[in-house]
Protein backbone atom coordinates (compact mmCIF):
# COMPACT_ATOMS: atom_id res chain seq x y z
CA UNK A 1 0.00 0.00 0.00
CA UNK A 2 2.89 2.43 1.08
CA UNK A 3 4.45 1.71 -2.17
CA UNK A 4 1.82 2.50 -4.33
CA UNK A 5 0.66 5.72 -2.40
CA UNK A 6 4.96 6.43 -2.91
CA UNK A 7 4.67 5.19 -6.71
CA UNK A 8 1.39 7.78 -7.05
CA UNK A 9 2.85 10.84 -5.53
CA UNK A 10 5.96 10.57 -7.94
CA UNK A 11 3.43 10.16 -10.69
CA UNK A 12 1.57 13.33 -9.45
CA UNK A 13 4.90 15.27 -9.09
CA UNK A 14 6.39 13.99 -12.10
CA UNK A 15 3.11 15.24 -13.64
CA UNK A 16 3.12 18.80 -11.73
CA UNK A 17 7.30 19.43 -12.95
CA UNK A 18 6.29 18.52 -16.69
CA UNK A 19 2.99 20.62 -16.72
CA UNK A 20 4.45 23.78 -15.36
CA UNK A 21 7.59 23.44 -17.79
CA UNK A 22 7.11 22.22 -20.39
CA UNK A 23 2.83 23.33 -20.95
CA UNK A 24 1.84 25.78 -18.82
CA UNK A 25 2.68 29.26 -21.01
CA UNK A 26 4.34 31.82 -19.79
CA UNK A 27 1.73 34.78 -19.19
CA UNK A 28 2.00 37.76 -22.08
CA UNK A 29 2.16 41.25 -20.09
CA UNK A 30 2.41 43.67 -22.36
CA UNK A 31 0.34 47.40 -22.49
CA UNK A 32 -1.68 47.17 -19.58
CA UNK A 33 -4.60 49.89 -20.53
CA UNK A 34 -6.20 49.53 -24.67
CA UNK A 35 -8.78 51.95 -24.09
CA UNK A 36 -9.31 53.75 -27.63
CA UNK A 37 -7.93 51.00 -29.86
CA UNK A 38 -9.65 48.75 -31.50
CA UNK A 39 -8.67 45.37 -32.05
CA UNK A 40 -9.85 42.45 -35.05
CA UNK A 41 -9.52 38.78 -34.10
CA UNK A 42 -10.76 35.90 -36.81
CA UNK A 43 -12.30 32.93 -35.32
CA UNK A 44 -12.59 34.64 -31.78
CA UNK A 45 -15.80 32.60 -31.15
CA UNK A 46 -13.96 29.68 -30.23
CA UNK A 47 -10.20 28.52 -28.42
CA UNK A 48 -7.50 30.38 -28.81
CA UNK A 49 -9.23 32.98 -30.55
CA UNK A 50 -12.02 33.30 -27.80
CA UNK A 51 -9.19 33.99 -25.18
CA UNK A 52 -7.57 36.41 -26.91
CA UNK A 53 -10.61 38.67 -27.30
CA UNK A 54 -11.07 38.23 -23.71
CA UNK A 55 -8.02 39.58 -23.02
CA UNK A 56 -7.96 42.66 -25.12
CA UNK A 57 -11.66 43.20 -24.02
CA UNK A 58 -10.29 43.09 -20.09
CA UNK A 59 -8.02 45.56 -21.50
CA UNK A 60 -10.50 48.27 -22.35
CA UNK A 61 -10.05 47.53 -26.28
CA UNK A 62 -12.93 48.09 -28.66
CA UNK A 63 -12.94 44.18 -30.16
CA UNK A 64 -14.62 43.34 -33.19
CA UNK A 65 -14.83 39.57 -33.29
CA UNK A 66 -14.95 38.36 -36.82
CA UNK A 67 -16.60 34.96 -37.31
CA UNK A 68 -17.87 32.85 -39.73
CA UNK A 69 -21.31 32.12 -38.06
CA UNK A 70 -23.20 34.71 -36.50
CA UNK A 71 -25.15 32.43 -34.13
CA UNK A 72 -21.34 31.36 -32.54
CA UNK A 73 -19.90 34.68 -33.10
CA UNK A 74 -22.83 36.72 -31.39
CA UNK A 75 -23.05 33.86 -28.26
CA UNK A 76 -19.01 34.59 -27.90
CA UNK A 77 -19.42 38.09 -27.81
CA UNK A 78 -22.35 38.41 -25.34
CA UNK A 79 -20.04 35.66 -23.27
CA UNK A 80 -16.85 38.56 -23.32
CA UNK A 81 -19.01 40.96 -22.66
CA UNK A 82 -20.01 39.45 -19.88
CA UNK A 83 -16.91 38.17 -18.62
CA UNK A 84 -14.44 41.51 -19.63
CA UNK A 85 -17.20 43.98 -18.10
CA UNK A 86 -16.18 45.74 -21.21
CA UNK A 87 -19.42 46.45 -23.94
CA UNK A 88 -17.22 47.28 -26.45
CA UNK A 89 -17.58 43.64 -27.88
CA UNK A 90 -19.25 43.42 -30.90
CA UNK A 91 -19.43 40.55 -33.69
CA UNK A 92 -19.01 41.08 -37.26
CA UNK A 93 -19.10 38.38 -39.88
CA UNK A 94 -16.62 36.72 -41.85
CA UNK A 95 -16.01 33.52 -43.70
CA UNK A 96 -12.18 33.52 -44.30
CA UNK A 97 -12.89 30.46 -47.16
CA UNK A 98 -14.68 33.23 -49.77
CA UNK A 99 -12.91 35.80 -51.17
CA UNK A 100 -16.27 38.16 -51.25
CA UNK A 101 -16.78 37.56 -47.43
CA UNK A 102 -13.04 38.88 -47.22
CA UNK A 103 -14.40 41.58 -49.34
CA UNK A 104 -17.64 42.19 -47.74
CA UNK A 105 -16.19 41.96 -44.21
CA UNK A 106 -13.47 44.85 -44.52
CA UNK A 107 -15.94 46.86 -46.31
CA UNK A 108 -18.47 46.66 -43.33
CA UNK A 109 -15.22 47.60 -40.94
CA UNK A 110 -14.16 50.36 -42.90
CA UNK A 111 -17.40 51.83 -42.96
CA UNK A 112 -18.29 51.46 -39.34
CA UNK A 113 -14.92 51.14 -37.54
CA UNK A 114 -12.88 54.55 -37.70
CA UNK A 115 -9.55 52.99 -35.95
CA UNK A 116 -7.41 49.13 -36.62
CA UNK A 117 -4.67 48.99 -33.78
CA UNK A 118 -4.56 45.07 -33.52
CA UNK A 119 -5.56 42.64 -36.33
CA UNK A 120 -5.09 39.08 -35.12
CA UNK A 121 -5.45 36.42 -37.68
CA UNK A 122 -6.09 33.53 -35.36
CA UNK A 123 -9.48 31.25 -37.19
CA UNK A 124 -8.47 28.40 -39.02
CA UNK A 125 -8.88 25.04 -39.66
CA UNK A 126 -7.28 21.68 -39.70
CA UNK A 127 -9.14 19.89 -42.11
CA UNK A 128 -11.67 20.11 -44.52
CA UNK A 129 -14.11 18.39 -42.73
CA UNK A 130 -17.15 17.35 -45.18
CA UNK A 131 -16.67 20.35 -47.56
CA UNK A 132 -15.49 19.00 -51.16
CA UNK A 133 -13.90 22.32 -52.82
CA UNK A 134 -12.19 22.97 -55.65
CA UNK A 135 -9.18 24.70 -54.62
CA UNK A 136 -6.89 23.92 -51.18
CA UNK A 137 -9.31 24.93 -48.98
CA UNK A 138 -6.50 25.00 -45.78
CA UNK A 139 -4.42 27.31 -47.71
CA UNK A 140 -7.64 29.56 -48.58
CA UNK A 141 -8.74 29.40 -44.71
CA UNK A 142 -5.65 29.90 -43.18
CA UNK A 143 -3.64 31.78 -45.43
CA UNK A 144 -4.88 33.19 -48.97
CA UNK A 145 -8.09 34.57 -47.09
CA UNK A 146 -6.03 36.27 -43.86
CA UNK A 147 -3.56 37.24 -46.93
CA UNK A 148 -6.55 39.38 -48.63
CA UNK A 149 -7.76 40.49 -45.47
CA UNK A 150 -4.49 42.65 -43.93
CA UNK A 151 -4.27 43.96 -47.48
CA UNK A 152 -7.79 45.60 -47.69
CA UNK A 153 -7.46 46.64 -43.80
CA UNK A 154 -3.71 48.03 -44.37
CA UNK A 155 -4.63 51.42 -44.98
CA UNK A 156 -6.76 52.03 -41.69
CA UNK A 157 -3.72 50.21 -39.36
CA UNK A 158 -1.15 52.76 -41.68
CA UNK A 159 -3.25 55.42 -40.12
CA UNK A 160 -3.33 54.12 -36.81
CA UNK A 161 -0.07 53.73 -36.52
CA UNK A 162 2.06 52.36 -34.59
CA UNK A 163 -0.31 49.11 -35.13
CA UNK A 164 0.28 45.24 -35.56
CA UNK A 165 -0.24 42.54 -37.56
CA UNK A 166 -0.11 39.04 -35.84
CA UNK A 167 -0.95 35.66 -37.69
CA UNK A 168 -1.28 32.45 -35.75
CA UNK A 169 0.84 30.14 -37.25
CA UNK A 170 2.00 26.43 -35.72
CA UNK A 171 5.10 24.73 -34.95
CA UNK A 172 4.00 22.77 -37.87
CA UNK A 173 5.16 25.27 -39.73
CA UNK A 174 8.70 23.04 -39.85
CA UNK A 175 7.04 20.48 -41.48
CA UNK A 176 6.26 22.12 -43.99
CA UNK A 177 7.32 22.86 -47.91
CA UNK A 178 5.68 25.14 -50.39
CA UNK A 179 5.54 23.61 -54.12
CA UNK A 180 3.95 26.81 -56.16
CA UNK A 181 3.05 24.36 -58.67
CA UNK A 182 0.37 22.96 -57.00
CA UNK A 183 -0.43 25.54 -53.95
CA UNK A 184 -4.44 25.51 -54.47
CA UNK A 185 -4.53 21.76 -55.51
CA UNK A 186 -7.89 20.41 -53.94
CA UNK A 187 -6.68 18.24 -50.42
CA UNK A 188 -8.32 15.17 -50.47
CA UNK A 189 -7.84 12.45 -47.55
CA UNK A 190 -6.16 12.72 -43.80
CA UNK A 191 -2.60 12.26 -44.70
CA UNK A 192 -2.81 15.79 -47.37
CA UNK A 193 -4.76 17.34 -45.06
CA UNK A 194 -1.92 17.14 -42.77
CA UNK A 195 0.51 18.00 -45.02
CA UNK A 196 -1.52 20.69 -46.22
CA UNK A 197 -2.14 22.43 -42.96
CA UNK A 198 1.94 22.15 -42.31
CA UNK A 199 2.32 23.90 -45.27
CA UNK A 200 -0.45 26.84 -44.80
CA UNK A 201 1.51 26.94 -41.28
CA UNK A 202 4.79 27.65 -43.10
CA UNK A 203 2.76 30.16 -45.73
CA UNK A 204 1.98 31.93 -41.99
CA UNK A 205 5.57 32.31 -40.91
CA UNK A 206 7.01 33.48 -44.80
CA UNK A 207 3.54 35.94 -45.24
CA UNK A 208 4.78 37.71 -41.54
CA UNK A 209 8.34 37.82 -42.83
CA UNK A 210 7.20 39.05 -45.67
CA UNK A 211 4.99 41.41 -45.28
CA UNK A 212 7.42 43.26 -42.38
CA UNK A 213 9.49 43.87 -45.38
CA UNK A 214 6.99 45.64 -47.37
CA UNK A 215 5.87 47.18 -44.39
CA UNK A 216 9.05 49.29 -43.18
CA UNK A 217 8.90 52.41 -41.97
CA UNK A 218 5.30 52.73 -42.26
CA UNK A 219 4.76 51.82 -38.15
CA UNK A 220 2.48 48.84 -38.79
CA UNK A 221 4.62 46.00 -37.62
CA UNK A 222 4.02 41.95 -37.58
CA UNK A 223 4.80 38.88 -36.45
CA UNK A 224 3.72 35.19 -36.86
CA UNK A 225 3.03 33.63 -33.56
CA UNK A 226 2.51 30.06 -31.92
CA UNK A 227 0.38 29.43 -29.57
CA UNK A 228 2.09 25.56 -28.42
CA UNK A 229 0.16 22.67 -28.37
CA UNK A 230 -3.64 23.71 -26.84
CA UNK A 231 -6.75 21.75 -25.90
CA UNK A 232 -8.80 23.28 -28.29
CA UNK A 233 -11.62 21.79 -30.96
CA UNK A 234 -9.41 22.23 -33.76
CA UNK A 235 -8.04 18.49 -34.25
CA UNK A 236 -10.23 16.91 -31.56
CA UNK A 237 -13.82 18.06 -33.53
CA UNK A 238 -11.94 15.78 -36.56
CA UNK A 239 -11.60 12.52 -34.09
CA UNK A 240 -13.68 9.79 -34.84
CA UNK A 241 -16.63 9.31 -32.12
CA UNK A 242 -15.53 6.13 -30.75
CA UNK A 243 -11.61 7.74 -30.22
CA UNK A 244 -13.40 11.13 -28.69
CA UNK A 245 -13.51 9.71 -25.03
CA UNK A 246 -10.36 8.39 -24.55
CA UNK A 247 -8.53 11.43 -26.38
CA UNK A 248 -10.13 14.23 -24.78
CA UNK A 249 -9.14 13.66 -21.15
CA UNK A 250 -5.67 12.95 -22.39
CA UNK A 251 -5.58 16.09 -23.87
CA UNK A 252 -7.04 17.99 -21.11
CA UNK A 253 -4.09 16.37 -19.37
CA UNK A 254 -1.25 17.23 -21.63
CA UNK A 255 -2.00 20.12 -23.58
CA UNK A 256 -2.43 23.86 -22.36
CA UNK A 257 -6.02 25.57 -21.85
CA UNK A 258 -6.71 28.00 -24.87
CA UNK A 259 -5.86 31.07 -22.09
CA UNK A 260 -2.66 30.04 -22.06
CA UNK A 261 -2.39 29.43 -25.87
CA UNK A 262 -3.68 32.99 -26.30
CA UNK A 263 -0.62 34.25 -24.50
CA UNK A 264 2.37 34.65 -27.10
CA UNK A 265 0.01 36.04 -29.77
CA UNK A 266 -1.02 38.42 -27.34
CA UNK A 267 2.62 39.14 -26.41
CA UNK A 268 2.94 40.17 -29.97
CA UNK A 269 0.15 42.29 -30.14
CA UNK A 270 0.91 43.74 -26.82
CA UNK A 271 4.52 43.61 -25.59
CA UNK A 272 6.38 46.48 -26.20
CA UNK A 273 10.01 46.92 -27.72
CA UNK A 274 9.63 44.59 -29.97
CA UNK A 275 9.20 46.63 -33.31
CA UNK A 276 12.67 45.67 -34.45
CA UNK A 277 11.69 42.06 -34.61
CA UNK A 278 8.98 42.64 -37.08
CA UNK A 279 8.62 39.75 -39.28
CA UNK A 280 9.78 37.03 -36.65
CA UNK A 281 8.39 33.82 -35.03
CA UNK A 282 7.40 33.60 -31.88
CA UNK A 283 6.90 31.02 -29.22
CA UNK A 284 6.55 31.13 -25.75
CA UNK A 285 6.73 34.79 -25.73
CA UNK A 286 10.24 34.48 -27.24
CA UNK A 287 11.76 35.06 -30.59
CA UNK A 288 12.56 32.11 -31.81
CA UNK A 289 14.84 30.71 -34.78
CA UNK A 290 13.01 28.99 -37.65
CA UNK A 291 14.17 26.14 -40.08
CA UNK A 292 15.87 27.45 -43.49
CA UNK A 293 12.53 26.90 -45.09
CA UNK A 294 10.85 29.64 -42.92
CA UNK A 295 12.97 32.29 -43.52
CA UNK A 296 13.53 31.67 -47.23
CA UNK A 297 13.07 35.76 -48.54
CA UNK A 298 12.49 34.50 -52.08
CA UNK A 299 9.84 31.98 -51.26
CA UNK A 300 8.50 34.51 -49.04
CA UNK A 301 8.48 36.89 -52.13
CA UNK A 302 6.87 34.13 -54.65
CA UNK A 303 4.14 33.28 -51.64
CA UNK A 304 3.38 36.58 -51.81
CA UNK A 305 2.97 37.02 -55.71
CA UNK A 306 1.30 33.57 -55.98
CA UNK A 307 -1.31 34.71 -52.92
CA UNK A 308 -2.15 38.36 -54.85
CA UNK A 309 -3.36 36.19 -57.50
CA UNK A 310 -5.24 33.28 -55.61
CA UNK A 311 -6.76 36.39 -53.59
CA UNK A 312 -7.67 37.73 -56.23
CA UNK A 313 -5.55 41.24 -56.69
CA UNK A 314 -3.86 41.32 -60.32
CA UNK A 315 -0.62 42.59 -60.63
CA UNK A 316 0.42 45.58 -59.27
CA UNK A 317 -3.26 45.84 -58.26
CA UNK A 318 -3.32 47.50 -55.26
CA UNK A 319 -6.39 47.00 -52.59
CA UNK A 320 -8.47 49.78 -52.60
CA UNK A 321 -10.62 49.15 -49.55
CA UNK A 322 -13.50 51.37 -50.13
CA UNK A 323 -13.63 50.10 -54.29
CA UNK A 324 -17.13 48.70 -54.88
CA UNK A 325 -16.46 45.81 -57.49
CA UNK A 326 -16.86 42.68 -56.04
CA UNK A 327 -13.51 40.53 -57.00
CA UNK A 328 -14.16 37.39 -59.13
CA UNK A 329 -14.28 34.48 -56.34
CA UNK A 330 -13.09 31.05 -58.31
CA UNK A 331 -13.47 29.27 -55.77
CA UNK A 332 -16.96 30.63 -53.21
CA UNK A 333 -17.51 27.49 -51.39
CA UNK A 334 -20.52 25.51 -52.47
CA UNK A 335 -21.63 24.53 -49.00
CA UNK A 336 -20.65 26.32 -46.35
CA UNK A 337 -22.26 25.83 -42.83
CA UNK A 338 -22.65 29.80 -42.43
CA UNK A 339 -23.80 31.34 -45.52
CA UNK A 340 -22.26 34.54 -46.83
CA UNK A 341 -25.28 36.13 -46.81
CA UNK A 342 -25.23 37.15 -43.65
CA UNK A 343 -24.96 40.77 -43.13
CA UNK A 344 -21.88 42.12 -41.49
CA UNK A 345 -23.16 43.54 -38.17
CA UNK A 346 -22.12 47.49 -38.28
CA UNK A 347 -22.00 49.50 -35.20
CA UNK A 348 -21.81 53.47 -35.06
CA UNK A 349 -20.78 54.09 -38.37
CA UNK A 350 -18.48 56.80 -38.77
CA UNK A 351 -18.05 58.66 -42.31
CA UNK A 352 -14.65 57.53 -43.20
CA UNK A 353 -12.23 59.20 -45.80
CA UNK A 354 -10.56 57.12 -48.36
CA UNK A 355 -6.98 56.14 -47.64
CA UNK A 356 -5.08 54.17 -50.39
CA UNK A 357 -1.67 52.46 -48.96
CA UNK A 358 1.21 54.73 -48.82
CA UNK A 359 3.46 53.11 -51.26
CA UNK A 360 6.41 55.67 -50.97
CA UNK A 361 7.28 53.82 -47.34
CA UNK A 362 7.84 50.63 -49.45
CA UNK A 363 10.90 48.91 -49.43
CA UNK A 364 11.87 45.41 -49.87
CA UNK A 365 14.91 43.50 -49.05
CA UNK A 366 15.18 40.75 -51.64
CA UNK A 367 18.56 42.36 -53.19
CA UNK A 368 17.89 40.97 -56.66
CA UNK A 369 15.25 43.58 -57.26
CA UNK A 370 16.16 47.37 -58.04
CA UNK A 371 13.26 49.29 -57.66
CA UNK A 372 10.69 49.15 -54.43
CA UNK A 373 7.76 46.72 -54.92
CA UNK A 374 4.30 48.50 -54.03
CA UNK A 375 2.30 46.66 -51.64
CA UNK A 376 -0.60 45.31 -53.85
N1 LIG B 1 -4.77 24.02 -30.95
C1 LIG B 1 -3.48 23.89 -31.17
O1 LIG B 1 -2.81 23.01 -30.59
C2 LIG B 1 -2.78 24.85 -32.10
C3 LIG B 1 -1.39 24.71 -32.25
C4 LIG B 1 -0.73 25.58 -33.12
C5 LIG B 1 -1.46 26.55 -33.80
N2 LIG B 1 -2.80 26.65 -33.65
C6 LIG B 1 -3.51 27.68 -34.42
O2 LIG B 1 -4.30 28.45 -33.54
C7 LIG B 1 -5.40 29.02 -34.26
C8 LIG B 1 -6.67 28.85 -33.45
O3 LIG B 1 -6.95 27.48 -33.32
P1 LIG B 1 -7.71 26.83 -32.06
O4 LIG B 1 -6.82 25.78 -31.53
O5 LIG B 1 -8.23 27.86 -31.15
O6 LIG B 1 -8.89 26.07 -32.84
P2 LIG B 1 -10.47 26.24 -32.81
O7 LIG B 1 -10.99 26.24 -31.43
O8 LIG B 1 -10.95 25.20 -33.76
O9 LIG B 1 -10.70 27.70 -33.40
C9 LIG B 1 -10.61 27.97 -34.76
C10 LIG B 1 -11.48 29.17 -35.05
O10 LIG B 1 -11.36 29.46 -36.45
C11 LIG B 1 -12.67 29.64 -36.96
N3 LIG B 1 -12.77 29.35 -38.39
C12 LIG B 1 -12.63 28.16 -39.01
N4 LIG B 1 -12.87 28.29 -40.32
C13 LIG B 1 -13.17 29.59 -40.53
C14 LIG B 1 -13.52 30.35 -41.67
N5 LIG B 1 -13.67 29.77 -42.88
N6 LIG B 1 -13.76 31.66 -41.54
C15 LIG B 1 -13.65 32.26 -40.33
N7 LIG B 1 -13.34 31.60 -39.20
C16 LIG B 1 -13.11 30.28 -39.30
C17 LIG B 1 -13.52 28.68 -36.16
O11 LIG B 1 -14.89 29.01 -36.30
P3 LIG B 1 -16.05 27.90 -36.12
O12 LIG B 1 -16.26 27.77 -34.65
O13 LIG B 1 -17.18 28.51 -36.84
O14 LIG B 1 -15.55 26.63 -36.74
C18 LIG B 1 -12.96 28.91 -34.77
O15 LIG B 1 -13.53 30.05 -34.20
C19 LIG B 1 -5.40 28.31 -35.62
O16 LIG B 1 -4.87 29.18 -36.59
C20 LIG B 1 -4.50 27.12 -35.44
O17 LIG B 1 -3.86 26.73 -36.63
C21 LIG B 1 -3.47 25.82 -32.81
Amino acid sequence: MEALLLGAGLLLGAYVLVYYNLVKAPPCGGIASLRGRTAVVTGANSGIGKMTALELARRGARVVLACRSRERGEAAAFDLRQESGNNEVIFMALDLASLASVRAFATAFLSSEPRLDILIHNAGISSCGRTHEPFNLLLRVNHIGPFLLTHLLLPRLKTCAPSRVVVVSSAAHRRGHLDFTRLDRPVVGWQQELRAYADSKLANVLFARELATQLEGTGVTCYAAHPGPVNSELFLRHVPGWLSPLLRPLAWLVLRTPRGGAQTPLYCALQEGIEPLSGRYFANCHVEEVPPAARDDRAAHRLWEASKRLAGLGPGQDAEPDEDPQPEDPGTPSSRSSPLSEEPTVSEPHAIPHNSPDLSKVTHRIQVKTEPEPIS
